[in-house]
């Protein structure tokens, strides 16, 4: 399977740190963002990737990733998003070309996990699969899309809601994603919302009324890097799984 990497958008939550570089080349404790991502799919067998990028700093990500050997990819591309902040969906409609028919696992650039989702991909056939994770505080909660779950079926999704004011669930969709080559024509399909942005949970709700999204829950440690909270959080996360190696 082929991965991609998500890592356009301007970082604006960010500022001043993003006023000199992109996001994803932050550092999280002793490497840039985005070499976490890229690990996630490299220790899953995937090493056919492409990154997209956008904005001012995308000529940075050539500098660190280079072809991506160091890491273990096998074969790098790069796509630029025009709008920068078109939205997680409009990133990803740049990989229909690269995906060339097949499916693809698909990460946002500014999440860290260690969790291992190699079996995943590998058993993968069609459809949607998105990796939910339990979320106890409820402010966090309403930062991400939702997961309602049937009220007869506690297992079965029936929507995802983007950034909700009441979550009716403790499930948020993390940025890992695994979709099959018909997520080209859902993006197709969907109009940029209130926010203006093209969104992935349009996206994964298109999917779910065709009954065609599965989930799992994520294991291990799993945050984004995108606030300061989390970029601290993350940061503090893998210097002190570091140490105790
Ligand atoms: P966000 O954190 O929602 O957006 P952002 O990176 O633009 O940050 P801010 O809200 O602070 O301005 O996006 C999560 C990830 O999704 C981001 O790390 C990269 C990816 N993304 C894109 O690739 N293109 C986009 O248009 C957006 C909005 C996000």
């Amino acid at each position: 399977m082929k991965g991609v990497i998500l890592a356009g958008g301007l970082g604006t939550r960010l500022y001043p740190l993003t006023f000199a570089t992109n996001k994803h080349l932050l550092p999280v404790y002793n490497k840039p963002m985005i070499f976490y991502p890229v690990t996630t799919l490299v220790n899953a067998g995937i090493t056919d990737i492409l990154v997209v990028t956008s904005g001012p700093h995308a000529g940075h990500f050539i500098r660190v990733l280079k072809n991506g050997k160091e890491l273990g990819v096998k074969h790098l591309e790069y796509a630029y998003q025009e709008k920068s902040d078109g939205g997680i969906a409009d990133a990803l409609r740049l990989a229909e070309d690269f995906a060339d028919g097949g499916n693809i696992t698909v990460i946002l650039g500014d999440n860290t996990t260690d969790s291992q989702i190699k079996r995943h991909v590998e058993n993968f056939d069609d459809g949607a699969l998105v990796f939910l994770k339990k979320m106890q505080n409820i402010d966090q909660r309403k930062r991400f899309g939702v997961a309602v779950f049937d009220v007869k079926d506690k297992t079965k999704i029936v929507s995802i809601e983007e950034k909700p004011h009441n979550p009716q669930s403790h499930f948020v969709a993390t940025g890992l994603y695994i979709y099959d080559n018909k997520v080209f024509d859902y993006i197709r399909l969907c109009q940029p919302s209130d926010r203006g942005e093209i969104e992935i949970t349009d996206v994964n709700n298109r999917y779910i009324a065709d009954r065609r999204l599965k989930w799992v829950e994520l294991e291990g440690f799993w945050s984004d890097a995108g606030t300061f909270n989390t970029l601290f959080a993350a940061n503090k996360y893998w210097a002190e799984k570091d140490n105790h190696e």
